[in-house]
């Protein structure tokens, strides 16, 4: 039990029932908001229509490349779909330098294919007819299966002369300038929508795609009648279409304000893309960590952590001068740990801050402070699912999931059930599946499900 001091100060990251009913009916006013002509400038949840409109049924088949982009790792993808369900996945990471995150789109564009034609010579595909799945995790207007209008990065990323641009024709134009192989971009895709389709090729009662990674957002399958920004061709060939929410996003018209703490403005105050992503940045891998040094550092300068500590003083300097010091992958191995040993807490600790033997109570303490930081993610994150659920006409549906923060941590799986069990309806069944290579599989899906309708 972690003394009232503790509990104090971590009380705003507390969300009351009133609160999480609160932000349940402004996040599906929002969305409804997102899907309507009239208002959908007005909304922060964009509610993309991604003109993906069949799921897979298990039986495509044939040889994919996939991109994938947006996540922790970039990676280069051949996917093979071998009908039954079936699917095998070789890939390869390429680090992306940190300076074309932020430089030139088209130095960012060269770098991706350049990186895919070293993968394809290294399988000896350089002479074949390649079709490709770009899954491009940013938030895109999308014009039709291959086209893609860069709305504005989000997650580090601020390339210049990319939004508003076809990121689909950038890439085939890239592919052009080297000219070493015959690739053909067939299918743009969102990560979450990767995890829906690779979720619905195993399971066919998948309706909705989650991530919670370095950034987080949502995917769902919503009637076609009900999403007036897409193009009425679409329209009347299928009764269904999946819709990129951008969940990240929500909250951009205030209707967080009420929820969010001193420390979720400062996390936004020193981000690159300020006033945006406010959902994203309680609840995703790349600003938990962050919250977490800033309540730490919060609770030593008002001495209620570490009191009895000899280097106090240089433990504050280290958190100030450090911004992301604590890292979220901090936060799934302090929540792993147990009483009392504390092992990994100890081990963090010393390596993060040169503090031996953290006492057991300091430990407790770190440890409630990540649980009310990463329990109130979830429960965000079980609002958005909770919502796009209720809206789903089938009795049954599972929810894919992918990403780092619900693959490591390991009790963000059980935090979002157990509020999803208050907020799903009662008359409805629910269950969580793990994506598998959402980018990949899911990314070859999409395309050869394109390539089945055209
Ligand atoms: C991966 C998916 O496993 O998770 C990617 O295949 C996705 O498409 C990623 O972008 C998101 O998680 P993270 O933690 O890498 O941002
Ligand atoms: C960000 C992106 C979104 C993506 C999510 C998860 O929110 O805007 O498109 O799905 O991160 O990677």
């Amino acid at each position: 039990m972690v003394d009232v001091e503790i509990r104090e100060l971590m009380q705003p990251f507390v969300l009351s029932d009133y609160q999480v009913q609160e932000v349940y009916s402004r996040f599906c006013n929002e969305t409804a908001k997102g899907l309507r002509r009239s208002t959908h400038d007005q909304a922060s949840t964009k509610c993309f229509p991604t003109y993906v409109q069949d799921l897979p049924t298990g039986d495509e088949m044939g040889k994919y490349l996939a991109l994938d982009l947006g996540g922790t790792n970039f990676r280069v993808l051949l996917v093979t779909l071998k009908g039954h369900h079936d699917a095998t996945v070789e890939s390869q990471i390429y680090p992306v330098p940190k300076d074309l995150m932020t430089g030139p789109g088209v130095e960012l564009f060269d770098h991706i294919a350049e990186c895919l034609a070293k993968f394809v010579a290294k399988h000896d595909m350089d002479k074949a007819y390649l079709p490709l799945g770009f899954t491009f995790s940013f938030p895109c207007v999308q014009l039709g299966l291959k086209e893609a209008m860069l709305t504005r990065w989000t997650k580090g990323f601020s390339c210049p002369g990319v939004e508003g641009q076809d990121v689909g024709q950038m890439l085939h134009d890239a592919i052009q300038r080297r000219g070493d192989a015959e690739i053909a971009v067939v299918a743009l895709l969102n990560d979450t929508t990767g995890t829906l389709m690779s979720c619905a090729h195993r399971n066919p009662d998948c309706r909705v795609g989650v991530i919670v990674g370095t950034g987080c957002n949502a995917c769902y399958v919503e009637q076609v009648e009900n999403v007036e920004l897409l193009d009425p061709n679409y329209k009347r060939s299928r009764s269904q279409v999946i819709v990129n929410v951008e969940w990240g996003a929500f909250g951009e018209n205030g209707q967080l304000d009420f929820v969010r703490t001193d420390y979720d403005r400062e996390v936004d105050r020193k981000s690159i893309n300020r006033s945006e992503q406010l959902f994203e940045k309680m609840t995703s891998g790349m600003y938990l960590g962050e919250l977490v040094r800033l309540v730490l550092l919060r609770a030593l300068e008002r001495n209620k952590i570490f009191k009895l500590c000899p280097k106090r003083a240089a433990f504050v300097a280290v958190l100030q001068n450090n911004v992301d010091i604590f890292e979220t992958k901090h936060i799934s191995e302090i929540e792993e740990d147990s009483f009392p040993e504390f092992t990994s807490t100890r081990r963090i600790v010393k390596e993060l801050f040169g503090l031996d033997k953290a006492s057991v109570e300091d430990c407790q303490k770190l440890k409630y402070i990540c649980e009310c930081v990463a329990r109130r993610a979830a429960t965000l994150v079980a609002i958005g699912i909770s919502g796009l659920i209720n809206k789903i006409p089938d009795r049954k549906v599972v929810v894919g999931m992918d990403g780092s923060v619900y693959r490591l941590h390991p009790k963000f799986d059980s935090y979002i059930r157990e509020m999803m069990q208050k907020l799903v309806k009662p008359d409805k069944e629910f269950d969580i599946m793990l994506s598998e290579d959402g980018s990949g599989r899911g990314a070859a899906l999409v395309a050869a499900v394109a390539s089945k309708s055209t």
